[in-house]
């Protein structure tokens, strides 16, 4: 017997292109392993099908073939109570804090909304003492409960948005490129954060991002994808150590570390496309 959480096998996910003939394989055929209490880090460069890997862990779109198994069991024949169920187990920590929390709520209802869905009959006095515990568990006051999303730094905001996923239990957490948005400086706080729930909470995490660096220190395990194919996995030690494919050794010389200059522009640019003005 495995203790495996999570397995995909020959995952495929195409995609049709308008003006074109044929479908582009997001995902080619990727298959990998995550055990109970793991951190499996997803890196590759824009493109290469890192969040269509995600999306179809999680089962906001359905594989072209392959399959993709929770606790043993296949998740693309899911339905009704038991698709419910797992959307609760298996939880997605967004990229971007700022389009990702409702700016209207509250950020007690924002993390009461999943309790409320996968545990109705709660009540709600319940739900507060759980909601203060998650916001002491993310490193946020009590005093935070009532404020809205525009109250809040990036970096708090996706303290909120990890509260939100902490707050069903999930078994699993997706986190896709969840420090990409956020300053420099606020990145490694949150690294640690997730380092610290591993530890603490005994999660297991599928976590994208772009550059090996990122995942060096969190991840057990790190795969890396090129045009929708895994070319190398192995441990964090194996593959920092001794990488052998050579997309590998292109992308531990590419990115040497972030540069702050570029992340905050990049960041002034998304912040300015979700307000339509220009930055
Ligand atoms: N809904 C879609 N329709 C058509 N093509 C898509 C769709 N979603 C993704 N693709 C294509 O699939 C490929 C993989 O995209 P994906 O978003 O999975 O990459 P990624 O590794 O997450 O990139 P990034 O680092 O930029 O987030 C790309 O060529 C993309 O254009
Ligand atoms: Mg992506």
């Amino acid at each position: 017997m495995t203790d495996n959480l999570l397995e995909v096998e020959g995952l495929v996910r195409e995609f049709a292109v308008r003006g074109r003939h044929q479908n582009v394989k997001a995902v080619d055929d990727v298959s990998f392993t995550i055990a109970r209490g793991e951190a499996l880090g997803l890196v590759g460069e824009s493109g290469s099908g890192k969040s269509t890997t995600a999306r179809c862990v999680l089962r906001l779109i359905e594989p072209t073939s392959g399959t993709v198994r929770l606790n043993g069991v296949d998740i693309t024949s899911l339905r009704g109570r038991e698709l419910r169920e797992f959307r609760a187990k298996a939880q997605l920590v967004f990229q971007d804090p700022y389009s990702s929390l409702n700016p209207r709520m509250r950020v007690e209802e924002i993390i009461a909304e999943g309790i409320r869905i996968h545990r109705p009959r709660v009540k709600d006095a319940e739900v507060r003492d759980e909601i203060v515990a998650l916001l002491e568990v993310v490193g946020l006051r009590p005093d935070h409960l009532t404020r809205k999303p525009a109250a809040f730094s990036g970096g708090e905001r996706q303290r909120i948005g990890i509260a939100r996923a902490l707050a069903v239990n999930p078994e699993l957490l997706v986190c896709d490129e969840p420090v990409a948005s956020l300053d420099v400086s606020i990145q490694a706080q949150i690294l640690n954060l997730f380092q610290d729930l591993k530890a603490r909470l005994g999660l297991t995490l599928l976590y994208i991002a772009h550059d090996l660096a990122t995942v060096r220190h969190l991840c057990d395990r790190v795969a890396v994808m090129e045009q929708g194919q895994i070319r190398e996995i192995g441990t964090r030690d194996q593959l920092y150590n001794d990488p052998q494919a050579a997309y590998t050794k292109a992308l531990m010389a590419a990115v040497p570390r972030p540069d702050p200059i570029e992340e905050r522009r990049k960041l002034a640019a998304r912040r300015a496309a979700l307000t339509g003005a220009t930055p």
